[in-house]
Order: structure tokens, then C-alpha cells, then sequence
């Protein structure tokens, strides 16, 4: 697996040379201890967590928050999720927690769910964007738990992709995004990611109010069963608009154009004739029986962003997708899909 027992010199090797390789490092006691080390001098980490690996440095240290939007090319009003060891450590780092956020972390963290919350001063004001709130996860992976309780700060972490590309599910995709990256010092390999979709982002914008911001990995069905009543926000339109993510309306993060291979991406229903205009292309066409050969949308979620990355290597000239059943997760899936897709009239 990974180098991590010749790591000491890699701190020395990044003064000599900027684009000095990114360590890969094995999920064994030296490449916990060395990524653990990286985070504690000011270092990026690729980080396995339950949901996709993220670029993770210290949450507390303003300069370390600016590196990682660098090494993304994220712009700045796109805030980052802040991950802590526990509940209670998640909770000290805002200024109020609505009941209903109470109720949803005690039953779904840890786990793939990013609450929303009013920040405290502590929180540099590059992570929430300059709004008033700051996204708050605690992760499943027990190794994302492992290196949060040895850091002893809570860790920034967006997905480790650049800006707009796919969500990596598996270290070498961290690798093939951000090599070379100065403020990154090594990936911690964990194998793929269980869930493989994202966090799903709710919000609590006004009393009462429980919004989700961005379908992930955590289903509505089952938000609903804690907090009925849910409203779903999918105003993809309007996006990057900081005064209406401040009205509390939206997410900073819902660009309409998002987790895009290089390939174009068309999204058809299941039984949908392809278009006159793509069927001389050179396609590769993909449904839910490729992600999951018995139709579990759990599988599909694990496997989409592998799937999608590999068939956008594969030198088509055209990808073509199949909705899933919108139900479970299958709603962040076609989310996903929709989202990597070129927008043609009436889709
Ligand atoms: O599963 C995940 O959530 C992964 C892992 C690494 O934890 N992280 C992740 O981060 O997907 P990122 O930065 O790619 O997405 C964060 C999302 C964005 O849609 C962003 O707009 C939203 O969370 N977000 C962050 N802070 C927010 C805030 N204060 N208000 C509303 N939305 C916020
Ligand atoms: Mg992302």
C-alpha cells in the first residue's frame, strides 16, 4: 500500500522542490502518525472519511483555511464543511443549536449529515464565506475519527477535487486531482469510501425550518422519520449569489454545473430513445444496473463517481446516464447526475 515508512524526509524534499510528489500514506500506526504530524505544521491531507476523501487542514488557522481553497481553485463564497472528533466538540463550535438539530445529530451522527448552524468567533470568516453559519460534520470512518481525536483541532474539509470536477471515492483519485499541489503533504489511504456520495447539508433558516441544502449520503425518508416536514431546496439557478445564501435560502455550494467529467455528460430517463444529435457519437451509456448489478442504490451511491471517472477516461465522445428511481438515495444520485450534465431545454 502506501509509502509511509519513508516519510520523515518528505518535509525537507518539499523546500528543494514545489512539485515534489504527494505522499500516499498506508492506514496503518506510521501513516496515521505522519498524516496526524503533517496537520499538526500546517499541512493539507487527503482524508478518508465515510462519504469521499477530503482536503482537510487545521479548521482554527486562517492561512491553512486560504491553502486549501488555493490548492481546490474553489472560489471564496463557497464556504467548507468543518469536521470535529465528537458531538459535543461539533457543538461547541456554534453559537446556537436549534432543537431540531439536537434531534438529527443525536440520531445520525456520527454519519454522513452536515448541519448548518449559527459559528462561533473561532471559526475563521474565509470558511463560512462571511456568512453567520458554519456546516459542522462528524464523520463515520473510523479512521477520520482516529486523526480527529489525535489533532485536537477540528479539521476544514471539502471534497478533495478541484473546483467543479468529481468527488474522489478512492486515494489515487486524490492523487490524480491534487499531486504536485505545494500546501498538500500525502493522501491517507483507506481504501474506497463506504457511502461514496457526500454528506447531505441541512439547514435551519428560521424557526421551525428544516431545509436540506444538498442531497448526500443520508435520505430524506430517513431525516423525515427524526424531523417531518422537511423542505428541499433546489434552487441551482440563483447560485452564488452570497446575499441569498445569507437570507438563508440556499447553499453557496449549488452551482447548477458540478461534479462535471471532461467528457459531456447527457442524462435520459431509463427508456428515453437517445437524441438524433448524439446517436452517430462515439457514447458510452450507463444505468443503474452498471453501478449496482442488483439495483441497490446504496451500491450505486458507493460506486458512481468511480464510475463516472472511469468512463471519462475512456475516450468517448459523449457519456450518456440513466435516471434512478428517485427514492432513498437515489435522489442524490440523479442530484449528481443532473448536475454533471449539459443542460438542454426542458431537462
Ligand atoms: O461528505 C462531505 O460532505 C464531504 C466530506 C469530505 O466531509 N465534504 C464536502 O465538502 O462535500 P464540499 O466543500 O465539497 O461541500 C460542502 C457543501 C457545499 O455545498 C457548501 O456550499 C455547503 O456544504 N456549505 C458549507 N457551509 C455552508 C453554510 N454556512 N451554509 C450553507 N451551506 C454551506
Ligand atoms: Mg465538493
Amino acid at each position: 500500500m502506501g509509502g509511509g515508512s519513508t516519510l520523515p524526509d518528505w518535509k525537507i524534499a518539499r523546500g528543494v522542490s514545489k512539485t515534489q510528489p504527494m505522499e500516499r500514506w498506508s492506514s496503518d500506526e506510521t501513516g496515521l502518525e505522519s498524516a496526524v504530524r503533517a496537520l499538526g505544521e500546517g499541512h493539507l491531507i487527503g482524508f478518508p472519511t465515510e462519504t469521499v476523501y477530503g482536503l482537510a487542514g487545521n479548521a482554527l488557522d486562517g492561512k491553512v483555511v486560504a491553502s486549501i481553497f488555493a490548492a481546490k481553485r474553489r472560489p471564496h463564497f463557497d464556504p467548507l464543511i468543518v469536521h470535529a472528533e465528537s458531538v459535543p466538540s461539533a457543538f461547541a463550535l456554534a453559537a446556537h443549536i436549534p432543537a431540531e438539530a439536537r434531534r438529527l445529530a443525536e440520531e445520525f451522527w456520527p454519519g454522513p449529515l452536515t448541519l448548518v448552524l449559527p459559528r462561533v468567533t473561532a471559526i475563521p470568516d474565509l470558511i463560512s464565506a462571511g456568512l453567520e453559519t458554519v456546516a459542522l460534520r462528524v464523520p463515520d470512518a473510523p479512521i477520520a475519527r482516529e486523526v480527529l481525536r489525535r489533532t485536537k483541532f477540528p479539521l476544514a474539509a471539502p471534497s478533495a477535487n478541484r473546483f467543479g470536477s468529481i468527488s474522489p471515492t478512492q486515494a489515487e483519485h486524490v492523487l490524480s486531482e491534487l499531486d504536485g499541489e505545494p500546501a498538500v503533504a500525502g493522501v491517507l489511504d483507506a481504501g474506497p469510501c463506504r457511502c461514496g456520495i457526500e454528506s447531505t447539508v441541512v439547514g435551519f433558516p428560521a424557526p421551525g425550518r428544516v431545509v436540506i441544502y444538498r442531497m448526500g449520503g443520508l435520505s430524506q425518508e430517513d431525516l423525515e422519520a427524526v424531523t417531518p416536514g422537511i423542505e428541499v431546496v433546489r434552487a441551482y439557478d440563483a447560485v452564488g449569489d452570497p446575499e441569498v445564501a445569507r437570507r438563508g435560502e440556499q447553499s453557496p455550494g449549488m452551482l447548477a454545473r458540478h461534479y462535471a467529467p471532461r467528457t459531456p455528460l447527457f442524462l435520459l430517463d431509463p427508456r428515453e430513445d437517445i437524441p438524433p444529435g448524439l446517436s452517430e457519437k462515439r457514447i458510452l451509456e450507463f444505468s443503474l444496473e452498471e453501478l449496482s448489478a442488483t439495483g441497490c442504490l446504496n451500491e450505486a451511491a458507493a460506486n458512481l463517481f468511480a464510475t463516472m471517472r472511469r468512463l471519462d477516461g475512456a475516450g468517448a465522445d459523449a457519456l450518456v446516464a440513466r435516471r434512478v428511481p428517485d427514492a432513498g438515495l437515489g435522489k442524490a444520485i440523479n442530484d449528481r447526475l443532473y448536475r454533471a450534465s449539459e443542460k438542454r431545454k426542458g431537462m
